[in-house]
Protein backbone atom coordinates (compact mmCIF):
# COMPACT_ATOMS: atom_id res chain seq x y z
CA UNK A 1 0.00 0.00 0.00
CA UNK A 2 1.45 3.46 -1.07
CA UNK A 3 1.38 6.87 -0.12
CA UNK A 4 -1.92 8.91 -0.40
CA UNK A 5 -1.40 12.13 -2.67
CA UNK A 6 0.66 10.83 -5.40
CA UNK A 7 0.77 12.59 -8.64
CA UNK A 8 -2.36 11.53 -10.04
CA UNK A 9 -4.81 11.85 -7.66
CA UNK A 10 -3.42 15.74 -7.28
CA UNK A 11 -3.51 16.14 -11.00
CA UNK A 12 -6.91 14.74 -11.27
CA UNK A 13 -8.06 17.41 -8.81
CA UNK A 14 -6.16 20.13 -10.46
CA UNK A 15 -7.96 19.62 -13.85
CA UNK A 16 -11.57 18.81 -11.96
CA UNK A 17 -11.49 22.14 -10.37
CA UNK A 18 -11.56 23.45 -13.95
CA UNK A 19 -14.72 21.93 -14.13
CA UNK A 20 -17.12 21.47 -10.93
CA UNK A 21 -17.25 24.21 -8.11
CA UNK A 22 -14.40 22.89 -5.66
CA UNK A 23 -13.25 19.71 -8.29
CA UNK A 24 -16.17 17.80 -7.01
CA UNK A 25 -19.45 16.14 -8.40
CA UNK A 26 -21.31 16.35 -4.88
CA UNK A 27 -20.18 18.17 -1.93
CA UNK A 28 -19.81 15.29 0.01
CA UNK A 29 -17.13 13.95 -1.84
CA UNK A 30 -14.50 16.34 -0.88
CA UNK A 31 -12.51 14.98 1.77
CA UNK A 32 -11.60 17.35 4.66
CA UNK A 33 -8.25 15.65 5.77
CA UNK A 34 -6.85 14.66 2.40
CA UNK A 35 -7.59 18.37 0.91
CA UNK A 36 -9.37 16.36 -2.21
CA UNK A 37 -11.66 14.01 -3.51
CA UNK A 38 -9.58 10.41 -2.94
CA UNK A 39 -10.16 9.14 -6.89
CA UNK A 40 -10.63 5.74 -6.89
CA UNK A 41 -10.13 3.25 -10.16
CA UNK A 42 -12.09 0.39 -8.78
CA UNK A 43 -13.28 -1.31 -5.60
CA UNK A 44 -13.60 -5.23 -4.95
CA UNK A 45 -15.06 -7.12 -1.39
CA UNK A 46 -13.92 -5.11 0.97
CA UNK A 47 -10.97 -2.89 -1.18
CA UNK A 48 -10.83 0.04 -2.72
CA UNK A 49 -8.07 0.51 -4.92
CA UNK A 50 -7.09 4.46 -5.61
CA UNK A 51 -6.23 5.85 -9.27
CA UNK A 52 -2.28 5.70 -7.82
CA UNK A 53 -2.54 1.92 -7.29
CA UNK A 54 -3.21 2.28 -3.49
CA UNK A 55 -5.41 -0.23 -1.83
CA UNK A 56 -7.46 0.66 1.12
CA UNK A 57 -9.58 -1.19 3.83
CA UNK A 58 -12.99 0.48 3.42
CA UNK A 59 -14.60 1.75 6.95
CA UNK A 60 -16.66 4.16 5.23
CA UNK A 61 -18.62 1.82 2.48
CA UNK A 62 -20.02 4.37 0.75
CA UNK A 63 -22.13 6.35 3.27
CA UNK A 64 -23.94 2.85 4.45
CA UNK A 65 -24.72 2.08 0.68
CA UNK A 66 -22.29 -0.50 0.45
CA UNK A 67 -23.37 -2.85 2.95
CA UNK A 68 -23.22 -5.66 0.80
CA UNK A 69 -19.50 -4.77 -0.29
CA UNK A 70 -18.38 -4.35 -3.99
CA UNK A 71 -18.48 -6.40 -6.79
CA UNK A 72 -20.80 -8.94 -5.00
CA UNK A 73 -21.22 -11.68 -7.61
CA UNK A 74 -25.11 -11.96 -6.60
CA UNK A 75 -25.73 -7.60 -7.25
CA UNK A 76 -23.48 -8.82 -10.42
CA UNK A 77 -25.64 -11.12 -11.82
CA UNK A 78 -28.98 -8.76 -10.76
CA UNK A 79 -27.44 -6.40 -13.00
CA UNK A 80 -26.76 -8.99 -15.90
CA UNK A 81 -30.82 -10.06 -15.52
CA UNK A 82 -31.62 -6.00 -15.86
CA UNK A 83 -29.40 -5.66 -18.96
CA UNK A 84 -30.95 -8.97 -20.65
CA UNK A 85 -34.17 -7.77 -20.23
CA UNK A 86 -33.48 -4.46 -21.71
CA UNK A 87 -32.82 -2.41 -18.29
CA UNK A 88 -35.89 -0.26 -18.95
CA UNK A 89 -37.36 2.21 -16.67
CA UNK A 90 -41.10 3.78 -15.99
CA UNK A 91 -42.77 0.68 -15.92
CA UNK A 92 -43.65 -1.91 -13.51
CA UNK A 93 -43.11 -5.52 -13.92
CA UNK A 94 -43.58 -8.66 -11.56
CA UNK A 95 -40.42 -8.26 -9.74
CA UNK A 96 -42.04 -4.75 -7.92
CA UNK A 97 -44.52 -7.19 -6.68
CA UNK A 98 -41.92 -9.69 -5.82
CA UNK A 99 -39.83 -6.61 -3.99
CA UNK A 100 -43.31 -5.15 -2.25
CA UNK A 101 -44.25 -8.43 -1.26
CA UNK A 102 -40.14 -9.11 0.03
CA UNK A 103 -40.73 -5.42 2.10
CA UNK A 104 -43.94 -6.65 3.90
CA UNK A 105 -42.23 -9.88 5.20
CA UNK A 106 -39.40 -8.08 6.04
CA UNK A 107 -40.66 -5.00 7.83
CA UNK A 108 -43.22 -4.72 10.82
CA UNK A 109 -44.25 -1.13 9.26
CA UNK A 110 -44.24 -2.41 5.35
CA UNK A 111 -48.14 -2.98 4.68
CA UNK A 112 -47.71 -0.96 1.36
CA UNK A 113 -44.91 0.22 -0.56
CA UNK A 114 -44.08 3.26 -3.01
CA UNK A 115 -40.39 3.32 -4.76
CA UNK A 116 -38.63 6.38 -5.00
CA UNK A 117 -34.63 7.42 -6.01
CA UNK A 118 -33.10 8.87 -2.94
CA UNK A 119 -33.60 9.31 1.00
CA UNK A 120 -33.96 13.04 0.37
CA UNK A 121 -36.89 12.30 -2.12
CA UNK A 122 -38.39 9.50 0.46
CA UNK A 123 -38.38 11.62 3.11
CA UNK A 124 -39.56 14.41 1.12
CA UNK A 125 -42.49 12.08 0.31
CA UNK A 126 -43.11 11.00 3.71
CA UNK A 127 -43.44 13.85 4.79
CA UNK A 128 -45.84 15.06 2.34
CA UNK A 129 -47.58 11.81 2.91
CA UNK A 130 -48.35 12.66 6.59
CA UNK A 131 -49.61 16.10 6.05
CA UNK A 132 -52.09 15.39 3.17
CA UNK A 133 -53.12 12.06 5.82
CA UNK A 134 -53.66 14.24 8.89
CA UNK A 135 -54.70 17.76 6.86
CA UNK A 136 -51.57 19.95 9.56
CA UNK A 137 -48.60 21.31 8.24
CA UNK A 138 -45.88 21.12 11.18
CA UNK A 139 -42.82 17.94 11.67
CA UNK A 140 -41.09 17.75 14.45
CA UNK A 141 -37.32 16.19 14.57
CA UNK A 142 -34.63 16.03 16.44
CA UNK A 143 -31.39 17.76 17.14
CA UNK A 144 -28.53 15.96 15.41
CA UNK A 145 -30.94 14.03 12.97
CA UNK A 146 -30.41 14.45 9.37
CA UNK A 147 -33.15 13.40 7.13
CA UNK A 148 -31.63 14.19 3.57
CA UNK A 149 -31.09 17.73 1.95
CA UNK A 150 -34.12 19.23 1.47
CA UNK A 151 -36.13 22.60 2.43
CA UNK A 152 -38.71 20.46 4.72
CA UNK A 153 -36.17 18.57 7.08
CA UNK A 154 -32.64 20.13 6.72
CA UNK A 155 -32.40 21.44 10.13
CA UNK A 156 -30.56 21.35 13.23
CA UNK A 157 -28.19 18.30 12.18
CA UNK A 158 -24.81 19.70 12.75
CA UNK A 159 -25.55 22.71 15.08
CA UNK A 160 -26.48 23.22 18.57
CA UNK A 161 -28.84 25.93 18.33
CA UNK A 162 -30.25 28.11 20.98
CA UNK A 163 -32.44 26.09 23.44
CA UNK A 164 -34.82 26.71 25.77
CA UNK A 165 -35.89 25.55 29.19
CA UNK A 166 -38.33 22.85 27.89
CA UNK A 167 -35.66 21.09 25.36
CA UNK A 168 -36.80 22.84 22.75
CA UNK A 169 -34.38 24.13 19.69
CA UNK A 170 -34.54 26.94 17.57
CA UNK A 171 -34.85 25.71 14.32
CA UNK A 172 -31.48 26.45 12.08
CA UNK A 173 -31.06 25.64 8.73
CA UNK A 174 -28.14 23.62 7.44
CA UNK A 175 -27.69 25.23 3.99
CA UNK A 176 -28.33 28.82 2.66
CA UNK A 177 -31.25 29.26 0.02
CA UNK A 178 -33.96 27.99 2.47
CA UNK A 179 -37.07 30.14 2.04
CA UNK A 180 -37.33 31.74 5.87
CA UNK A 181 -41.32 30.48 5.65
CA UNK A 182 -40.16 26.58 5.53
CA UNK A 183 -38.72 27.07 8.95
CA UNK A 184 -41.91 27.94 10.66
CA UNK A 185 -43.50 24.48 10.18
CA UNK A 186 -40.01 22.49 10.78
CA UNK A 187 -39.57 21.93 15.03
CA UNK A 188 -36.58 20.86 16.72
CA UNK A 189 -36.86 18.96 20.00
CA UNK A 190 -33.97 17.39 22.08
CA UNK A 191 -33.94 13.63 21.84
CA UNK A 192 -34.15 10.96 24.23
CA UNK A 193 -35.84 13.30 26.66
CA UNK A 194 -39.70 12.65 26.63
CA UNK A 195 -40.36 15.89 28.68
CA UNK A 196 -39.34 17.95 26.18
CA UNK A 197 -41.67 16.11 23.38
CA UNK A 198 -44.44 16.34 25.01
CA UNK A 199 -44.12 19.67 25.46
CA UNK A 200 -43.48 20.51 21.81
CA UNK A 201 -46.52 18.23 21.12
CA UNK A 202 -48.62 20.26 23.37
CA UNK A 203 -47.88 23.46 22.39
CA UNK A 204 -47.53 22.47 18.24
CA UNK A 205 -50.50 19.96 18.59
CA UNK A 206 -53.36 21.87 17.05
CA UNK A 207 -51.75 21.45 13.50
CA UNK A 208 -48.93 18.48 13.81
CA UNK A 209 -48.71 16.47 11.40
CA UNK A 210 -45.58 14.22 11.84
CA UNK A 211 -42.91 13.37 13.92
CA UNK A 212 -39.25 11.81 12.05
CA UNK A 213 -36.51 10.32 13.67
CA UNK A 214 -33.77 8.36 13.24
CA UNK A 215 -34.55 4.85 15.27
CA UNK A 216 -30.53 5.15 15.41
CA UNK A 217 -28.54 8.27 14.62
CA UNK A 218 -26.10 7.13 12.43
CA UNK A 219 -25.64 10.85 11.03
CA UNK A 220 -23.85 12.78 14.60
CA UNK A 221 -22.28 9.20 15.66
CA UNK A 222 -24.07 6.49 16.63
CA UNK A 223 -26.48 8.10 18.53
CA UNK A 224 -27.93 5.62 20.21
CA UNK A 225 -32.09 5.66 21.11
CA UNK A 226 -33.16 4.06 24.74
CA UNK A 227 -35.99 1.95 24.00
CA UNK A 228 -38.19 2.80 26.10
CA UNK A 229 -37.86 6.36 25.06
CA UNK A 230 -38.76 4.81 21.51
CA UNK A 231 -42.10 3.26 23.11
CA UNK A 232 -42.77 6.47 24.48
CA UNK A 233 -42.92 8.41 21.44
CA UNK A 234 -44.87 5.15 19.65
CA UNK A 235 -47.57 5.84 23.01
CA UNK A 236 -47.62 9.60 22.29
CA UNK A 237 -48.18 9.70 18.42
CA UNK A 238 -51.15 6.98 19.29
CA UNK A 239 -52.36 9.41 21.65
CA UNK A 240 -52.24 12.48 19.50
CA UNK A 241 -53.06 10.93 16.27
CA UNK A 242 -49.39 12.09 14.79
CA UNK A 243 -47.99 10.54 11.88
CA UNK A 244 -44.98 8.61 13.20
CA UNK A 245 -41.67 8.20 10.75
CA UNK A 246 -38.69 6.52 10.76
CA UNK A 247 -36.18 7.23 9.24
CA UNK A 248 -34.20 3.70 7.92
CA UNK A 249 -32.25 5.22 5.73
CA UNK A 250 -29.02 4.35 7.33
CA UNK A 251 -30.66 1.46 9.79
CA UNK A 252 -32.26 0.02 6.97
CA UNK A 253 -30.95 -3.64 7.03
CA UNK A 254 -28.20 -2.66 9.21
CA UNK A 255 -28.46 -4.64 12.44
CA UNK A 256 -31.11 -7.28 11.08
CA UNK A 257 -33.37 -7.84 8.03
CA UNK A 258 -36.65 -6.01 10.30
CA UNK A 259 -34.15 -2.83 10.67
CA UNK A 260 -34.20 -0.88 13.75
CA UNK A 261 -37.94 -1.28 13.93
CA UNK A 262 -37.56 -5.24 14.77
CA UNK A 263 -34.63 -4.38 16.72
CA UNK A 264 -36.29 -1.90 19.14
CA UNK A 265 -39.74 -3.90 18.91
CA UNK A 266 -41.20 -0.63 18.27
CA UNK A 267 -43.68 0.26 14.33
CA UNK A 268 -43.82 3.17 13.02
CA UNK A 269 -46.32 4.40 10.48
CA UNK A 270 -44.31 5.38 7.97
CA UNK A 271 -40.45 4.22 7.63
CA UNK A 272 -37.99 5.65 4.87
CA UNK A 273 -35.28 3.25 3.48
CA UNK A 274 -32.43 3.35 1.22
CA UNK A 275 -28.76 2.99 0.70
CA UNK A 276 -28.29 -0.77 2.11
CA UNK A 277 -31.07 -1.82 0.89
CA UNK A 278 -30.31 -1.33 -2.50
CA UNK A 279 -26.81 -2.54 -2.32
CA UNK A 280 -25.92 0.69 -3.86
CA UNK A 281 -27.92 1.52 -6.55
CA UNK A 282 -30.17 4.45 -6.50
CA UNK A 283 -33.42 3.35 -5.15
CA UNK A 284 -35.40 3.99 -1.97
CA UNK A 285 -38.40 3.49 -0.70
CA UNK A 286 -41.54 4.60 1.94
CA UNK A 287 -43.58 2.00 3.29
CA UNK A 288 -46.29 2.10 5.73
CA UNK A 289 -49.78 1.86 6.90
CA UNK A 290 -52.45 0.99 4.59
CA UNK A 291 -54.90 3.64 5.29
CA UNK A 292 -51.98 5.89 5.08
CA UNK A 293 -49.99 4.82 1.82
CA UNK A 294 -53.34 5.01 0.08
CA UNK A 295 -53.54 8.64 0.04
CA UNK A 296 -50.61 8.11 -2.44
CA UNK A 297 -51.46 8.61 -6.44
CA UNK A 298 -53.59 7.56 -8.43
CA UNK A 299 -56.06 5.98 -5.34
CA UNK A 300 -55.46 9.49 -3.64
CA UNK A 301 -54.72 13.20 -4.42
CA UNK A 302 -50.89 12.54 -2.91
CA UNK A 303 -48.62 12.55 -5.88
CA UNK A 304 -45.81 10.75 -5.70
CA UNK A 305 -43.71 9.64 -8.92
CA UNK A 306 -40.43 9.95 -11.09
CA UNK A 307 -38.90 8.59 -14.43
CA UNK A 308 -36.10 6.84 -12.62
CA UNK A 309 -39.09 5.35 -9.56
CA UNK A 310 -38.44 2.22 -9.72
CA UNK A 311 -35.99 1.23 -12.46
CA UNK A 312 -35.60 -1.98 -13.02
CA UNK A 313 -32.00 -2.39 -12.18
CA UNK A 314 -32.23 -1.05 -8.73
CA UNK A 315 -35.38 -3.39 -8.37
CA UNK A 316 -33.51 -6.58 -9.08
CA UNK A 317 -30.79 -5.36 -7.33
CA UNK A 318 -33.28 -5.04 -4.03
CA UNK A 319 -34.34 -7.99 -4.40
CA UNK A 320 -31.10 -9.63 -4.23
CA UNK A 321 -30.14 -7.83 -1.64
CA UNK A 322 -33.48 -8.16 0.82
CA UNK A 323 -32.73 -12.32 0.60
CA UNK A 324 -29.19 -11.98 1.08
CA UNK A 325 -30.53 -10.21 3.99
CA UNK A 326 -32.70 -12.70 5.30
CA UNK A 327 -30.37 -15.95 4.79
CA UNK A 328 -28.94 -17.81 8.08
CA UNK A 329 -25.94 -16.11 8.83
CA UNK A 330 -25.61 -12.70 7.40
CA UNK A 331 -26.18 -11.27 10.71
CA UNK A 332 -24.11 -14.06 12.84
CA UNK A 333 -21.22 -12.89 10.46
CA UNK A 334 -21.83 -8.97 10.40
CA UNK A 335 -21.77 -9.23 14.89
CA UNK A 336 -18.73 -10.94 14.73
CA UNK A 337 -16.45 -9.08 12.03
CA UNK A 338 -17.90 -5.83 13.44
CA UNK A 339 -17.50 -6.83 17.05
CA UNK A 340 -14.06 -7.70 16.66
CA UNK A 341 -13.90 -4.08 15.03
CA UNK A 342 -15.19 -2.14 17.62
CA UNK A 343 -14.02 -4.57 20.71
CA UNK A 344 -10.49 -4.25 19.44
CA UNK A 345 -10.50 -0.36 18.51
CA UNK A 346 -11.81 -0.13 22.67
CA UNK A 347 -8.79 -2.14 24.01
CA UNK A 348 -6.44 0.06 21.65
CA UNK A 349 -8.59 3.40 23.51
CA UNK A 350 -7.50 1.95 26.73
CA UNK A 351 -3.87 0.56 25.86
CA UNK A 352 -2.61 3.70 24.50
CA UNK A 353 -4.47 5.86 27.27
CA UNK A 354 -6.71 8.26 24.28
CA UNK A 355 -9.11 9.52 25.63
CA UNK A 356 -12.47 8.12 23.58
CA UNK A 357 -14.73 4.85 22.61
CA UNK A 358 -15.99 3.18 20.16
CA UNK A 359 -19.82 2.57 19.49
CA UNK A 360 -21.15 -0.26 17.06
CA UNK A 361 -24.70 -1.13 16.90
CA UNK A 362 -24.69 -4.00 13.85
CA UNK A 363 -22.60 -3.07 10.44
CA UNK A 364 -22.47 0.76 11.09
CA UNK A 365 -20.31 2.49 14.41
CA UNK A 366 -18.82 6.30 15.45
CA UNK A 367 -15.60 6.86 16.86
CA UNK A 368 -16.18 9.23 19.82
CA UNK A 369 -12.79 10.87 20.57
CA UNK A 370 -12.83 12.80 23.44
CA UNK A 371 -15.86 11.16 24.88
CA UNK A 372 -14.58 8.95 27.96
CA UNK A 373 -18.29 7.92 29.38
CA UNK A 374 -20.14 5.89 26.40
CA UNK A 375 -23.34 7.00 28.64
CA UNK A 376 -22.78 10.27 27.11
CA UNK A 377 -23.16 9.07 23.89
CA UNK A 378 -26.61 9.38 24.44
CA UNK A 379 -26.69 13.06 24.50
CA UNK A 380 -25.73 14.94 21.66
CA UNK A 381 -25.10 18.19 23.39
CA UNK A 382 -22.36 16.42 25.78
CA UNK A 383 -20.83 14.38 22.82
CA UNK A 384 -20.41 18.17 20.61
CA UNK A 385 -19.18 19.73 23.51
CA UNK A 386 -16.88 16.87 24.17
CA UNK A 387 -15.69 15.80 20.95
CA UNK A 388 -12.13 15.92 20.33
CA UNK A 389 -12.10 16.91 16.65
CA UNK A 390 -8.18 17.30 16.54
CA UNK A 391 -7.99 13.82 17.94
CA UNK A 392 -10.15 12.34 15.21
CA UNK A 393 -8.52 14.45 12.49
CA UNK A 394 -5.25 13.18 13.24
CA UNK A 395 -6.51 9.44 13.44
CA UNK A 396 -7.39 9.91 9.69
CA UNK A 397 -4.40 11.22 9.01
CA UNK A 398 -2.65 8.23 9.91
CA UNK A 399 -5.51 5.75 8.36
CA UNK A 400 -5.14 7.03 5.27
CA UNK A 401 -1.41 6.60 4.56
CA UNK A 402 -1.64 2.61 6.02
CA UNK A 403 -4.37 1.86 3.45
CA UNK A 404 -7.35 2.40 6.20
CA UNK A 405 -10.00 4.42 4.00
CA UNK A 406 -11.96 6.74 6.53
CA UNK A 407 -13.63 9.21 4.85
CA UNK A 408 -14.21 12.97 6.55
CA UNK A 409 -18.14 13.33 7.43
CA UNK A 410 -17.91 14.62 10.89
CA UNK A 411 -19.53 17.77 11.07
CA UNK A 412 -18.27 20.72 13.70
CA UNK A 413 -20.69 19.14 16.33
CA UNK A 414 -20.59 15.46 16.39
CA UNK A 415 -18.68 12.21 15.21
CA UNK A 416 -18.74 10.58 11.63
CA UNK A 417 -20.39 7.03 10.80
CA UNK A 418 -18.23 4.42 9.46
CA UNK A 419 -19.21 1.19 8.88
CA UNK A 420 -18.10 -2.78 7.73
CA UNK A 421 -19.27 -4.39 4.57
CA UNK A 422 -20.68 -8.23 4.20
CA UNK A 423 -17.64 -9.05 2.74
CA UNK A 424 -15.27 -7.75 5.26
CA UNK A 425 -13.81 -10.37 7.07
CA UNK A 426 -12.02 -10.70 10.59
CA UNK A 427 -8.71 -10.73 8.97
CA UNK A 428 -9.30 -7.65 7.86
CA UNK A 429 -10.21 -6.61 11.42
CA UNK A 430 -6.75 -8.38 12.36
CA UNK A 431 -4.77 -6.13 10.14
CA UNK A 432 -6.54 -3.12 10.67
CA UNK A 433 -6.50 -3.59 14.26
CA UNK A 434 -2.22 -4.14 13.81
CA UNK A 435 -1.87 -0.92 12.25
CA UNK A 436 -4.07 0.69 14.53
CA UNK A 437 -2.02 -0.10 17.60
CA UNK A 438 1.25 1.94 15.71
CA UNK A 439 -1.78 4.50 15.12
CA UNK A 440 -3.09 5.09 18.38
CA UNK A 441 0.89 4.79 20.00
CA UNK A 442 1.42 8.06 17.17
CA UNK A 443 -1.97 9.43 18.56
CA UNK A 444 -0.26 12.06 20.81
CA UNK A 445 2.28 13.80 18.54
CA UNK A 446 0.75 13.20 14.93
CA UNK A 447 0.83 16.39 12.68
CA UNK A 448 -2.21 16.56 10.33
CA UNK A 449 -0.56 17.13 6.70
CA UNK A 450 -0.16 14.39 3.86
C1 LIG B 1 -31.01 8.98 7.87
C2 LIG B 1 -30.87 9.57 6.50
N1 LIG B 1 -31.94 10.03 5.87
C3 LIG B 1 -31.87 10.53 4.62
C4 LIG B 1 -30.67 10.62 3.96
C5 LIG B 1 -30.60 11.17 2.57
O1 LIG B 1 -30.31 10.15 1.69
P1 LIG B 1 -29.70 10.46 0.23
O2 LIG B 1 -28.29 10.87 0.42
O3 LIG B 1 -29.86 9.16 -0.50
O4 LIG B 1 -30.54 11.53 -0.35
C6 LIG B 1 -29.52 10.15 4.58
C7 LIG B 1 -28.21 10.23 3.90
O5 LIG B 1 -27.17 10.12 4.47
C8 LIG B 1 -29.62 9.62 5.88
O6 LIG B 1 -28.54 9.17 6.52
Amino acid sequence: MGQVGANKQHGLYEEAKKYMPGGVSAGGRYHGIFGQPLYLDRASGSRLYDVDGNEYIDYYACAGAALFGYEHPRLRAAIDKAVEKGFFMNFDTEYHIELAKLFRKIFPSAEKMRLCNTGTEATLGAIRLARSYTGKDIVIKFEGHFHGMHEMIWYNHNTTAKIDQYGEVESVPDSLGFPDVSKEVVKNVVFNDIDALEHAVKKYKDNLAAIILEPISFNCGCYATRKEYLEQVRELCDREGIVLIFDEVITGLRMSPGSAQLYYGVTPDLTTAAKAIGGGFPISVILGKEEIMNCLNPLGKTVMSGTYSGALMPVLATIECLNMAMEPGFYNHIEEVGNALYGGMNKLFEKHGVPGHVRGIGARFAIYFGVENPEDDFDFRKVAEKMDRNLYKRFIAECLPNGLFFHDTAGPKSPAHYGITSQHTVDDVAITLEKMDKIFSKLGNTKVSL
